[in-house]
């Protein structure tokens, strides 16, 4: 319960985070991987195993489906990360000695005849990782019983990952296009107003039902497949030009808050404009005043109000960017961290034995 509770604090700590913030340049927007090993989200039966080996912290994880079908080169843990005895392979011939096996979601409900055939070794962990919403997680009912641990965006799971963890080391002003930081007059550089980047447009998501009502009141631009052209085909460098992103999921579901926000609008220095789970929800991963939330108002017309607002008063507008002089932004490297940390929630948990119950029901709480 330690590293659970540990990282709880932190959170519940942010404002006394923020007053240490110019000391320690702390990340806290987003802390990397934390595994959870202990956390009670899934719905677990546990116990503990008694392993007194001295050598159970060096773990082999076979990557069995990787995301989306990449062959990507696996990183070394101990060099990238400082996690130290993980070994990676995506060679299924090692089953058999692997400690645990990372199945990625979409690939398990296309292929579910490539399950491994051979029993599960005793011992070994199965990793059930998804980083969709339960609307575009499909067969989810199948899986009760047959996971170890999860990985994915909901908070509680044992390998927690928001979708692009900010965070900095070493200082990088990398979530302030450049010339940002320290000035006065920071809405000057954002010229224009509103922008949205989608790609799947339906009429039914509750998105564009908003984006409708909205735009009666303010001018929204439109990039993506069916609208304008991107910058230089960049979406940082486009969306940088905006004051205001709208960062608006596709589905709304708790902790569902993806890379709309933490890609498209903080990295690329625009404030975000968020339609999701609700304020609360946000407000365990980000500081409260670095979003606008679409529920902060009765009406989409109110919304374009205070926007319009917003865009005239450059010392009101600044608020919104106060954050960034405690916080900054954290790119996270796609998927060599989240393995990393798959594997220390291997070794923290390797004494443990536990089964996720009950996946659709959590996934979908
Ligand atoms: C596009 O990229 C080029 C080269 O990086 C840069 O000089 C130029 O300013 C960019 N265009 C815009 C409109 O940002
Ligand atoms: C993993 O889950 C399976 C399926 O429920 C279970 O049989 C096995 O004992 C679990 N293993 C560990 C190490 O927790």
């Amino acid at each position: 319960m330690a590293v659970l509770s540990a990282y709880m604090s932190k959170r519940g700590c942010m404002r006394c985070l923020r007053r240490l913030a110019p000391l320690v340049p702390v990340l806290m927007l987003l802390m990397l991987a934390v595994p959870h090993a202990l956390a009670p989200g899934a719905s677990l039966d546990s116990e503990d195993l008694d392993s007194g080996d001295s050598d159970a912290q060096v773990m082999l994880l076979l990557l069995w489906w990787a995301p989306f079908g990449n062959k990507p080169a696996l990183p070394d843990c101990a060099m990238s990360y400082g996690v130290r005895g993980c070994t990676l392979t995506q060679d299924r011939a090692e089953y058999s000695r692997a400690n645990a096996v990372i199945m990625h979601h979409r690939e398990l409900v296309q292929e579910p005849e490539e399950l491994p055939q051979l029993p599960r070794p005793e011992g070994q962990k199965w990793i059930w990782m998804n980083f969709e919403s339960p609307s575009h997680s499909p067969w989810l009912d199948g899986l009760d019983r047959l996971f170890n641990l999860t990985m994915s965006y909901r908070f509680g799971s044992d390998i927690f990952f928001v979708d692009n963890p900010p965070m900095n080391h070493h200082g990088n002003n990398v979530g302030l296009p450049m010339g940002r930081r320290g000035s006065d007059s920071q809405a000057d550089q954002h010229p224009a107003l509103v922008a949205w980047v989608i790609s799947n447009w339906n009429e039914e998501q509750e998105r564009v039902q908003f984006y409708w009502r909205l735009r009666r009141y303010i001018r929204v631009d439109i990039y993506g497949r069916r609208a304008l052209r991107l910058v230089n085909e960049s979406v940082l460098q486009t969306i940088s030009n905006y004051k205001f992103y709208l960062a608006f999921e596709n589905s709304l579901h708790t902790d569902y808050i993806t890379e709309k926000l933490w890609h498209n609008a903080l990295q690329a220095g625009a404030v975000p404009v968020v339609l999701g789970p609700p304020r609360e929800n946000y407000e365990r991963f980000l500081p409260p005043d670095a979003f606008i939330h679409v529920h902060d108002f009765k009406s989409p017309r109110a919304l374009a109000a205070y926007l319009m607002y917003l865009d005239r008063n450059p010392t009101e507008y600044g608020r919104y960017l106060a954050w960034r002089r405690d916080y900054s932004v954290h790119v996270a490297s796609f998927w060599a961290e989240h393995y990393c940390a798959a594997c220390q929630a291997v070794q923290a948990s390797r004494k443990q034995k536990k089964t996720v119950k009950h996946l659709e029901i959590w996934f979908n709480s």
